[in-house]
């Protein structure tokens, strides 16, 4: 299956040896100069491990497990920005109709605790984390190598590029043409496996939670107490249910403040909804044996030194 070397998709541009989309490389001078605070919160992670499921339960966990979140009338990419992306989904249903590339957002005008999302790699974050001048809360996503690959397939194949102007290579994929993109690490952000570890090694570090999506969908209320006490807050068991009630896929895929309806304007008519299914094993569907067997051997050695394992069901 690991043939040709193929060619980055066009919608990419190499920044410091990483992939990312073209936007995103006009404003990452400005987000690695960012000036962080000790009490920022990130919500951490390669593209589609589970990232919105963890902003929403930060979020709770941050705000006293306040549930007038489900029918707010700010949508959670509002609370909680993407650091390295300048528009929410309320920004992209104008964006057509920009002239120019706004302003970097005034990220020192937000109020504190600040949270922030970002796929960025370890080596791309702000220089003042990488160096730990300052040491903001980072809680890391993972979800296992094959779960991973399908929904980022799907939310790709789905994603409207007509609309900035670019071309989505990805549009008219199968999985297995897709998939052969995501072994090579010529997607967005990168390659999964070296993402993923640069995050487990440092997983001793103070200020960083590396949290399994497995283990979440396995046991979201130990989950959700893990964040709250590594967040420092001390919440009532009852607060704590409010949260795992506020956070299951079900719930999730109800609210209209995280499930990205909003997003329409940068999705295509048929693309599969953002909250797609919410489950660990799904990849059984798309992957064929030989497929399989390949990204096990894929995982075994670039896992393999660090211990790093996932469940795949
Ligand atoms: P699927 O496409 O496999 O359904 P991200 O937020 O990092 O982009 O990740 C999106 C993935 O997380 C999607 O996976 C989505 O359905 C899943 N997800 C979001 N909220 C969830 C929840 N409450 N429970 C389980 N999975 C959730």
């Amino acid at each position: 299956i690991q043939d040709e070397e193929l060619p980055l998709p066009s919608y990419l541009r190499v920044y410091k040896n990483t992939f990312l989309s073209t936007y995103m490389v006009t404003y990452m001078p400005e987000y690695e100069k960012l000036k962080c605070r000790d009490d920022d919160v990130y919500v951490m992670s390669y593209p589609k491990c589970g990232t919105t499921w963890m902003q929403a339960i930060v979020w709770l966990v941050m705000n006293d497990a306040d549930v007038a979140f489900q029918g707010g009338s700010k949508a959670l990419d509002e609370l909680f920005p993407m650091l390295e992306w300048p528009f929410n989904s309320k920004d992209m249903a104008e964006f057509g109709k920009l002239k120019k590339l706004p302003e970097c957002p005034d990220w020192e005008a937000r109020p504190s605790p600040r949270l922030f999302k970002t796929h960025l790699n370890f080596q791309l974050l702000p220089t003042e984390i990488v160096e730990r001048t300052k040491t903001p809360k980072i809680v890391y996503v993972s979800r296992n190598p094959k779960d991973t690959a399908v929904s980022f397939y799907h939310f790709i194949k789905g994603f409207d590029s007509s609309l900035f102007g670019v071309h989505n290579d990805f549009a008219n994929s199968t999985f297995p043409e897709f998939y052969k993109y995501y072994m090579q690490g010529k997607c967005d952000y990168g390659e999964y496996w070296a993402h993923q570890v640069d995050f487990w090694e440092r997983r001793h570090w103070k200020n960083i939670l590396f949290v399994k999506y497995e283990d979440m969908k396995k046991d979201l209320k130990g989950e959700v107490r893990r964040v709250a006490n590594f967040l420092g807050k001390n919440l009532s068991e009852e607060k704590i249910d409010k949260i795992v009630e506020a956070t299951t896929f079900s719930s999730m895929k109800r609210n209209n403040t995280v499930n990205y309806t909003g997003m329409k304007a940068g999705r295509t008519q048929d693309a599969t909804p953002f909250m797609r299914k919410g489950v660990a094993g799904d990849w059984k569907n798309y992957f064929t044996a030989e497929m399989s067997d390949n990204m096990d051997a894929v995982t075994q050695q670039k896992f393999a030194d660090s211990g790093l394992q996932h469940e795949y069901e």
